[in-house]
């Protein structure tokens, strides 16, 4: 509808893995080139689940940002904050929370699955059954469109845009809406003006879908109008109140998963990962170390690489006349392990050194990370605060 905004956030539970470059980071940075994008440290909703031991997320905070920055994500083109430098988040959280039934919190899926998952810890608590209601105070506040995630977060962009929806129905019909909006027509200039009271007749007495497109188009087009009334006019046209929270979209990230060293999806639970930090001796070592197809227990074993984990790598990482050397020489004992693995190891160190030299950098010199920082979250409180003065004018909180 307008120019597109993203938005996404990581929790700072540990350290990054090539899981995550893959899975997410490089998304970051192509995405950094096509849209405004805010890419934000979760540390709120890291405490839901670390609440005991606050020093894991105080810890890996900024070593999250300088892995974010080593994988290519550019503050001049993306702004990175911290989610608790921003404390509009929070407002909006318990402002949202008047409006929210507890069934539909109850009802998110992540809310049992992760206590069972976790079921160590007591996940019982206010904060935890609010985690989604935080996410959607993330999102809603900076009137993201596109929120890339997972597919494992899509339930928390629907939940967000139900949310979204429930607060402009409840409070999205200011005083005087009918006549801000008929001045607000006046503005778009005579032409226009009459060109979309037709459309919205169209819309509102036949349904027609094509003039409800026709009456966006027009409000696009009308590059003077400010925010506020653009919004009015979109609501006017559609026969609702204000828009004052617009629903976002997920963006999935691609499905692919990083495989592991074991073969299981690289996970920090399961033990198998590479660190966005290794060094160049223990990438060695850990794939070396890797296991293979059981059955090639001796060199002149034929394998199959389909039941070898390092077959997956090479999937990741090598090209297709790679990939027919190891098809053929592991399944006629040509190739040792060892060997075959060679490439594998070449293409994570070609990967990471650049990654581990940009890193370096930033580990440096710790004021460059924090300057970034500072930055990104007062553009981001701006943005934040825009938002919220709308949000307390209508649920009428801007007591002057
Ligand atoms: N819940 C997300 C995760 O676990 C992290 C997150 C918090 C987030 N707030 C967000 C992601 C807002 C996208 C948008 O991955
Ligand atoms: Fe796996 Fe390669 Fe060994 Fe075959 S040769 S078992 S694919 S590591």
């Amino acid at each position: 509808m307008f120019d597109d905004r993203v938005l996404s956030g990581m929790r700072p539970t540990g350290a990054l893995h090539l899981g995550h470059y893959h899975g997410v980071l490089k998304n970051w940075v192509n995405l950094q080139h096509e849209y405004q994008c805010l890419f934000f440290v979760a540390d709120w909703h890291a405490l839901t689940t670390h609440y005991d031991t606050p020093e894991v997320v105080e810890a890996n905070v900024w070593d999250m940002l300088i892995d974010w920055l080593a994988a290519g994500v550019d503050p001049a083109l993306a702004t990175l904050f911290i989610q608790s430098r921003v404390p509009e988040h929070a407002e909006l959280h318990l402002l949202m929370s008047m409006i929210t039934p507890l069934g539909w919190l109850e009802r998110v899926p992540t809310y049992k699955d992760q206590q069972e998952k976790l079921a160590e810890k007591d996940l019982s608590t206010y904060g935890f059954l609010g985690y989604p209601l935080l996410q959607s105070a993330d999102i809603l506040i900076y009137r993201a469109n596109l929120v890339p995630v997972g597919e494992d977060q899509v339930p928390h962009i629907e939940f967000t845009r139900e949310i979204a929806r429930r607060f402009n129905h409840v409070y999205g019909r200011e005083p005087g809406f009918q006549e801000k909006a008929e001045a607000a027509i006046k503005k778009l200039g005579s032409k226009r003006g009459k060109l979309y009271r037709e459309l919205r007749t169209r819309y509102q007495e036949q349904g027609d879908e094509d003039a409800l497109e026709a009456g966006h188009a027009v409000l696009d087009e009308a590059a003077s109008l400010s925010m506020g009334d653009r919004e009015r006019l979109f609501g006017y046209l559609e026969g609702g109140g204000k828009m004052i929270l617009s629903e976002p979209q997920a963006l999935l990230t691609d499905a692919s998963r990083m495989p592991g060293l074991d073969g299981h999806k690289m996970s920090k639970s399961y033990n198998n990962t590479i660190s966005l930090r290794e060094d160049a001796k223990s990438v060695e070592k850990k794939v070396r170390t890797m296991p293979t197809d059981p059955a090639r227990v001796r060199r002149t074993d034929p394998g199959d690489p389909e039941k070898c984990p390092v077959w997956q790598l090479h999937c990741v990482y090598t090209d297709d006349k790679t990939r027919e050397w190891v098809q053929q020489g592991c399944r006629s004992a040509g190739i040792g392990c060892i060997e075959c693995k060679q490439p594998v190891i070449d293409a994570i160190q070609k990967e990471l050194e650049p990654i581990r030299e940009r890193a370096q950098v930033y580990l440096d010199d710790p004021t460059l990370v924090r300057n970034i920082i500072s930055d990104g979250n007062d553009r981001a409180r701006k943005l934040a605060a825009e938002t919220m003065r709308d949000v307390r004018e209508a649920m009428g909180l801007d007591y002057s």
